[in-house]
């Protein structure tokens, strides 16, 4: 039996080009064992950007030869690298077994697979079979396929994730109508379905752009999690082609245009409606949530190097470079709340006029929930959730944050002071189950009055305070860039105490996540990608340079607010 495969995992030789073989360097695999005891050892103690990280002898050559056409593109992760050699043969040589779950997680993961005239495009977003109503969890989810995708890379199977931004692109291109309105060009979907003619033999593709989804909203997260993944496909494999093509340049842009437009806006960030993004119905999320402008500064951040300087593209670059300034600031100084910032909006004047004012967005303190006094450590901090006119959310929001770190939206004080604030408010924001989507829950009124009495978002479920599984990958991410992975360690450990037992769950309910959600799916993809995910990444650090973007140097620093008004 073909072991590796079986197990879901790469088999080194098979893959490699007879110049990439030559160019690896065997030694290493030799070395293995004693690479992986000095990587435990060190891990904890130094933080990625201290550790050379990346650059294997394989990589760097093909590395150097890539950088040419793209800028910034300066180190090449280890795809299927290291974890791809993590066979059991190979682990229990050097006794580190993986752990039971990761071959049950790799087999589930195959099973979602979605394919298109043979061709692996996608996964779905779950396989529960015990489940009567399917809804749409048959169906792949661009948000939900990131996870998927990031395994697959990391083990050495880019194809299907060539598939997928070839499929999603072509989908892109459609004319898109809700009722008789037609959306923006570029537009991308929600999900897409495979539809099998078993008769005529055909393959169909049918997609949704917001029109079928709860609340019809379309969904802004895709457009710039399609360029955040296409980013990660080429620093993983090297392959700069796909995006240097005249299709995915366009694809960019169109996406860009859609998002960099100008309007009424007095603010850089982006104004959004209520669900749409991960979470997908009302939440009281609408206005400038966290989500999307993480999102947004990381896609325009990773369009940057992969953009053509040629007639077209070089417009977009200069919009691209203004934006990011206008927006890092405006979130490094609005969004970001910690014990000094909290001190002083509570002692905020209101009814301030004129560019003197310190509480520009006339922010009545007497709206700061009780819970963030108590909530808010010493030491820490985090982006909250909103900032609108004498509306701030102070929700803690997990992805927002998150993504924060690993775009480096967040400075390096900042994303420090985040897991600073994980650590110290674990209970609540761990709990048993990592990790909460968001916290606290919406109780009682302001639950009817958010929501609109959504029965699925009650108190401490679902998107309202429930605990989902798959931001297990992205806490691992930003764990490691922040050098902290002890953190992320202690969250896989609580999940490996019940995901598989509990047959891989969409999220988890309940104040500490102890209890399976009421309506979660079985054997959610990204509940089980997202664990691989962060196994992968914890077992060989390097790969979080395919998700990850270094601090630019170049943006200003945080000046203080009551300053900002003359840059
Ligand atoms: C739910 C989630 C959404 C996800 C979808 C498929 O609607 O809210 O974020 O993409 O399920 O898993």
């Amino acid at each position: 039996m073909d072991g590796p495969r079986e197990l879901g995992l790469r088999n080194v030789g098979s893959h490699c080009s007879i110049s990439e073989a030559d160019d690896y360097d065997l030694s290493r695999l030799l070395d293995k064992p004693r690479l992986n005891i000095e990587r435990q050892r060190s891990f904890d103690e130094r933080s990625l950007s201290e550790m050379s990280i990346g650059v294997s002898p394989r990589f760097s050559t093909r590395a150097a030869e890539n950088t040419r056409g793209l800028e910034n593109f300066e180190n090449m992760c280890s795809p299927g690298g290291r974890s791809g050699l993590n066979t059991p043969a190979s682990s229990a040589r050097n006794s580190f077994e993986p752990h039971p779950m990761v071959a049950d997680a790799w087999e589930a993961l195959r099973r979602s697979l979605v394919f298109f005239r043979g061709q692996p495009v996608g996964t779905i977003a779950a396989y529960d079979h015990a489940s009567e109503e399917v809804l749409n969890y048959d169906q792949v989810f661009v948000r939900d396929f990131v996870p998927s995708a990031l395994a697959f890379l990391m083990n050495g199977e880019p194809e299907i994730v060539k598939n997928f931004l070839l499929k999603t692109l072509y989908l892109q291109g459609w004319e898109k109508r809700i009722d008789r309105f037609k959306l923006g060009e570029g537009a991308m979907p929600a999900s897409f379905k495979v539809l099998h003619d078993p008769v005529r033999k055909t393959d169909a593709l049918i997609a949704d752009f917001g029109e079928s989804a709860i609340g019809r909203v379309a969904p802004v997260d895709s457009g710039f999690w399609w360029i955040i993944l296409l980013r990660a496909y080429t620093k993983s494999t090297g392959d700069l082609s796909l995006a240097e093509t005249p299709e995915c340049q366009k694809g960019m842009r169109l996406i860009l245009t859609l998002c960099l437009s100008e309007g009424f806006d007095t603010f850089p960030t982006l104004l959004c409606a209520d669900g749409c993004s991960m979470i997908d119905r009302r939440m009281g999320i609408y206005g400038y949530p966290i989500e999307i402008q993480a999102l947004f500064f990381m896609a325009l951040r990773s369009a940057l190097p992969m953009l053509k300087h040629d007639a077209e593209g070089k417009e977009f670059v200069e919009r691209i470079v203004k934006r990011l300034h206008a927006l890092s600031f405006h979130m490094r100084s609005y969004f970001w709340l910690d014990f000094q910032q909290l001190n002083d909006i509570y002692r905020y004047k209101t009814e301030e006029y004129s560019h003197t004012a310190v509480n520009k967005f006339n922010v009545i303190p007497d709206s700061i929930p009780d819970w963030v006094f108590d909530f808010m450590p010493t030491r820490g901090g985090y982006f909250i959730g909103n900032v609108s006119p004498a509306r701030m959310d102070f929700r803690w929001f997990c992805l927002g944050n998150c993504v924060a770190i690993l775009s480096s939206l967040a400075t390096p004080e900042q994303s420090l002071a985040i897991m600073d604030l994980i650590e110290a408010r674990w209970e609540e924001l761990v709990g048993e189950m990592p990790l909460k989507i968001s916290y606290p829950a919406i109780e009682s009124h302001d639950w009817r009055i958010v929501t609109g009495c959504d029965p699925k978002n009650t108190r401490w479920s679902y998107h309202n305070g429930g605990s989902w599984p798959v931001l297990l990958w992205l806490l691992t991410a930003a764990c490691i860039k922040t050098g902290r992975p002890q953190i992320a360690r202690r969250a896989i450990e609580l999940a490996e105490s019940r995901l598989l037992k509990d047959s891989w769950p969409e999220y988890y309910d309940g104040k500490l996540g102890r209890y399976i959600g009421k309506q979660a799916r079985k054997f959610q993809t990204w509940s089980i990608a997202g664990y691989l995910v962060a196994k992968m990444m914890l077992e060989d650090p390097s790969h979080l340079l395919m998700i990850s973007l270094e601090e630019d140097k170049q943006m200003k620093p945080l000046i203080k607010r009551s300053a900002s008004w003359t840059c």
